[in-house]
Formats: C-alpha cells, sequence, structure tokens
C-alpha cells in the first residue's frame, strides 16, 4: 500500500537518530548475511535488487552461471520460487529480502553485509505504474509517488547504503537500469506512461549527480537499458513487437558492465552499445 510504505521515509532518520544515540546495533533478520559464508572469496559479489523475476533473475542467473558470489534480493522470497531453486543449488547465491522502498531494511542489509566487498551493484528493481493513473488529466499522485519511491529513491537509498561495500571491492561500479522512455530528446512527442518516464529521467540525473561524490571513491556510476525485453512489464506497457529475451539482455548488459571504466561519463548506454541521449 503506498502510502503506508511512503511513511518509512518520514521515519527512516528518526530511527537511525535514536539508534546513534543509544547506540544499539539491530539485530540481523533471519536472513542473516552470515549466509555468505558460503562465498568464494577469489570470486567477485554482485548485489542485485529485484531479482525474482525478468531482467533481474536473469542477470542473477548469468552472474551465478559466472562463478560470482550473488546477493540476490527480492520483496517476497517466500515467492521467488525460480530464484529459491537456484540459490538451493548454488552456496554463492544468497537470496535476502529487499522491499527498496524500505529504508530502514536497506540500512539493516548494509549493516548485516558491513565490511563485505561488493564489486557490482545492480539497481534493477522498478515499477511500470498503471498506465491509466499516468495518462495526463486523470494523473494518480499516490501512484505517482509510489513510482518514484522504487525507481528513484530506492537507487539512490542503496548507492548511499552499500557504498563502502562497493568502494571496497576491486571492480568498484554502481549500476542503475534505465529506459529510453527517461530520454527527453527521444521522447519529446510521447503520450502517456508520465511518471515512469519521469522516474527514468529522474534517476538517471540522481546518478549522474552523485557520480561527482562517487568518483572521488573510484566508484564508476553507470546507467544502462536493457533494450526491449520480454518481461511482466514489458507486457503491462502494451508493447507487443520484437524484444530481446531476459537471457540476451543480462548477457549484453554483464559485457557492458565488464568494460566500464572510471572515464565514462555515466551517460545512459542501450544494452546494444548505443549512447541514448539525455
Ligand atoms: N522489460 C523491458 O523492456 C525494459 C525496458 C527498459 C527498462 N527496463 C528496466 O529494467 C528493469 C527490470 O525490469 P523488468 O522488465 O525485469 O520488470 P519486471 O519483470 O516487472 O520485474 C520487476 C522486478 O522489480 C521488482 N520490484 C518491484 N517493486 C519493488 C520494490 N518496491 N522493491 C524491490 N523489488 C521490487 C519486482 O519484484 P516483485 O516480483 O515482488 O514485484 C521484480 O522482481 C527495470 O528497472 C525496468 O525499468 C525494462
Amino acid at each position: 500500500m503506498p502510502g503506508k510504505d511512503m511513511t518509512r521515509y518520514t521515519v527512516r532518520n528518526a530511527t537511525v537518530l535514536v539508534l546513534s544515540l543509544l547506540a544499539i546495533t539491530p539485530c540481523a533478520t533471519a536472513s542473516s548475511g552470515s549466509q555468505a559464508n558460503g562465498f568464494d572469496p577469489d570470486q567477485p559479489t554482485v548485489l542485485i535488487t529485484g531479482s525474482n523475476r525478468g531482467i533481474g533473475f536473469a542477470l542473477t542467473r548469468y552472474y551465478a552461471g559466472a562463478g560470482w558470489n550473488v546477493i540476490a534480493t527480492a520483496r517476497n522470497p517466500a515467492k521467488a520460487d525460480e530464484l529459491n531453486a537456484l540459490a538451493a543449488g548454488d552456496a554463492t547465491v544468497v537470496v535476502e529480502q529487499l522491499d527498496v522502498t524500505d529504508l530502514e531494511r536497506i540500512d539493516e542489509l548494509a549493516r548485516i553485509y558491513s565490511g563485505i566487498p561488493i564489486d557490482v551493484l545492480i539497481n534493477n528493481a522498478a515499477v511500470l505504474g498503471d498506465l491509466p493513473g499516468q495518462a495526463y488529466g486523470t494523473l494518480d499522485y499516490e501512484q505517482f509517488q509510489w513510482t518514484m519511491a522504487v525507481n528513484i529513491f530506492g537507487p539512490m537509498a542503496m548507492a548511499e547504503a552499500f557504498e563502502s561495500n562497493v568502494a571496497a571491492s576491486e571492480q568498484k561500479k554502481i549500476l542503475t537500469l534505465t529506459s529510453g522512455l527517461g530520454s527527453l530528446t527521444l521522447m519529446s512527442k510521447m503520450q502517456g506512461m508520465i511518471y515512469y518516464r519521469i522516474s527514468k529521467a529522474g534517476v538517471n540525473m540522481g546518478m549522474r549527480a552523485i557520480r561527482a561524490n562517487l568518483i572521488q571513491d573510484g566508484i564508476i556510476v553507470a546507467l544502462i537499458a536493457p533494450g526491449m525485453v520480454q518481461t511482466q512489464l514489458l507486457a503491462d506497457s502494451g508493447y507487443t513487437g520484437k524484444a530481446l529475451t531476459p537471457g540476451q539482455s543480462a548477457a549484453g548488459m554483464a559485457e557492458i558492465i565488464d568494460g566500464l571504466t572510471l572515464d565514462d561519463i555515466g551517460k545512459p548506454t542501450n544494452v546494444d552499445g548505443r549512447t541514448i541521449p539525455w
């Protein structure tokens, strides 16, 4: 329920303040970072949001197959059957509960994984939002706010919370999935999907803005659009044309991620390597 969850933003700072005043470290939940004991210290580590389906699951499967340690997060792990099956057969894949609008849980997870280097943080989770609610004239502001919470505030909070893990790693990369729908240049005449488009333009600017902070730690900040990909999100958008499979998109993005350097200025890159204009 959007309204209820948004209150988490207002309580976060107060909670952090109270905890630091009391010098209390909250206990880890049952899904503890001790699961990372199965990690291979000689392999890089990736943390992925929204790992249970779509592109997030394909990225999880790709990196697991490549031998990486994977912190695969999902907002409802109990229902993440495919992901749980993958993790059951691979000690280097751990499943953690994470709703990216739950800032307290983001901080808790960061505490659980404190000191564990994370080479690549992938902000994959996002919502499209319902289409009638984001048509001009009938904008649903509760859904609007919810979309911003998932698609912009979530990635920003993840970057803040896991910055030190990424800085401590060898590869030092923070990647956020964007979309050509966030491009002011490409989409200037398009109608509809207003808050999804705003959210992608917003997260582009957010990541571009924090690049100046993160570059001081040697962290590469990147925006990659996965292409048109056969997922629930694409089906919900009404698109019926040609699309990549999630596996094809994940492999293409992994290749781009592999080649990222600090010289990249963080402009959105499509999975086929083309630069997407702002
Ligand atoms: N598919 C495309 O053609 C396309 C094109 C351009 C960009 N993208 C981007 O690619 C990314 C992945 O999209 P997709 O197509 O794979 O979408 P999808 O199939 O709809 O999957 C979305 C994922 O995000 C998760 N999620 C949603 N709200 C969340 C929250 N509050 N906290 C944590 N996880 C949450 C979902 O979890 P639940 O199962 O719990 O809902 C699911 O795992 C998104 O950033 C999207 O904007 C996709």
